[in-house]
């Protein structure tokens, strides 16, 4: 028997809906087979920050990281609170203080049929970010400030270590290497954020000469955008700053189909300490209507599982969510064409696993 301990932060909107899909899969497999995991719920949402007045206290973290494996989160985010105040304190603040600094954010063409972009142009893309994940523009640093021209003014300071530039450089490098993958692009915007340009390609070129057998792009991040849906194909992986990291996520879900599918993981490679969520945040226009897409979740609990050195289930889940994705759109829910609710896909998913 292994047994193994997750917490579980549902957070608001369609993040409780998708999250208790991948618990049934988690269920489904704990009954099935000798690899148990163990979970507990961290309940914190909206309704507990609006009752409260705050979300994360700093000795709360403790009992998300003692004896804990892994963390599973669906979203947050709720129109209550439309500055995310609870959002930041939640999320930014678990990565921030977990240093979990690197957010990998892997894409992939499972079906061309989801996509908006002719098939032939999609199929078989695959790429793969590296998302820098706790400095950039996300350090909170600024405020009010007197502008120059007399107006009210206001600043968000975007600030990067060398250390943390280095470390999810290596780290791109290293994941690519041990997956067999040709190709590393940096994207950065340093023909006009020349200071934070300047040293993420200074080191990218000086960590690149470590790694010879993979070949290297430099490029900027709006040219880029154009190719990420002109050309996704000739994409591998991508090593980028927290901001456009995230902007590079969405763009490359909307190219595969959606965010209701592309997961994430945000990892501490040193104190292996990870968090596992879909790329996609609350959805408040679909929240309550039982239509969201539990893939994203579920795809994001694939990786946990590999996180959990019980890959064998993490490659399972993927099989026979890769498998679902490629049936008829009928058995879909509406973001991918089709009238399925979210239950009714995870029941089809589940019955995908291999649980021989
Ligand atoms: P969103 O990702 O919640 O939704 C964008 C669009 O995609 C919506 O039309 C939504 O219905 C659709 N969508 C997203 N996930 C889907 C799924 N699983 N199935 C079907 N359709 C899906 O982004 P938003 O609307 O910009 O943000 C809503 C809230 O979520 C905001 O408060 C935002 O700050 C927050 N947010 C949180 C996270 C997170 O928790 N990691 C991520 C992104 C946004
Ligand atoms: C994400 C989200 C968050 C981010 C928001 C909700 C702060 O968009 O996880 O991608 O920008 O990192
Ligand atoms: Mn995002």
């Amino acid at each position: 028997n292994t047994e193994r301990k997750i917490i579980i932060i549902p957070g608001d909107g369609i993040g409780k809906e998708v999250t208790n899909e991948a618990v049934k899969v988690i269920e489904h497999i704990n009954h099935s087979s000798c690899d148990v995991v163990n979970y507990e719920y961290f309940n914190r949402d909206a309704d507990f920050y609006l009752e409260h007045g705050y979300i994360l206290k700093d000795s709360d973290i403790k009992s998300l990281t003692d004896g804990v494996d892994g963390i599973l989160f669906g979203a947050i985010g709720d129109p209550r609170i439309p500055n995310m105040e609870h959002g930041r304190e939640l999320l930014l603040k678990l990565r921030q203080s977990l240093d979990l600094y690197v957010n990998f954010r892997p894409i992939r063409a499972v079906s061309n049929c989801y996509s908006p972009l002719k098939e032939n142009r999609v199929e078989g893309a695959d790429m793969v970010i590296f998302r820098e994940n706790t400095q950039g523009l996300y350090t909170q640093v600024g405020g009010s400030v007197a502008g120059v021209d007399g107006t009210q003014a206001a600043m968000d300071t975007a600030y990067y270590s060398t250390h943390s530039v280095d470390r999810i450089i290596r780290e791109a490098f290293e994941w690519a290497v041990a997956n067999d993958r040709r190709r590393v692009d940096l994207v950065d915007k340093a023909n006009a954020v020349t200071n934070i340009g300047q040293l993420w390609r200074t080191r990218f070129r000086k960590i690149s000469k470590e790694f010879n057998h993979i070949e290297t792009g430099e490029h900027y991040i709006d040219a880029y955008c154009q190719r990420m849906v002109s050309d996704p194909r000739s994409i591998d992986v991508v090593v980028s700053s927290n901001l456009f990291g995230d902007i590079l996520g969405d763009l490359g879900a909307g190219v595969v189909g959606g965010l209701g599918i592309t997961p994430s993981a945000n990892i501490n490679p040193q104190s292996g300490i990870a968090l596992f969520e879909p790329v996609h945040g609350s959805a408040p226009d679909i929240a309550g209507k039982g239509i969201a897409n539990p893939v994203a979740s579920l795809y994001s609990l694939a990786l946990l599982y590999d996180h959990l050195r019980l890959d064998k289930w993490g490659k399972r889940i993927t099989a026979a969510v890769d498998e679902y994705l490629q049936m008829a759109s009928s058995h879909k829910t509406p973001d991918l064409g089709g009238e399925a609710g979210t239950s009714d896909v995870t029941e089809q998913i589940i019955s995908l696993i291999d649980v021989s």
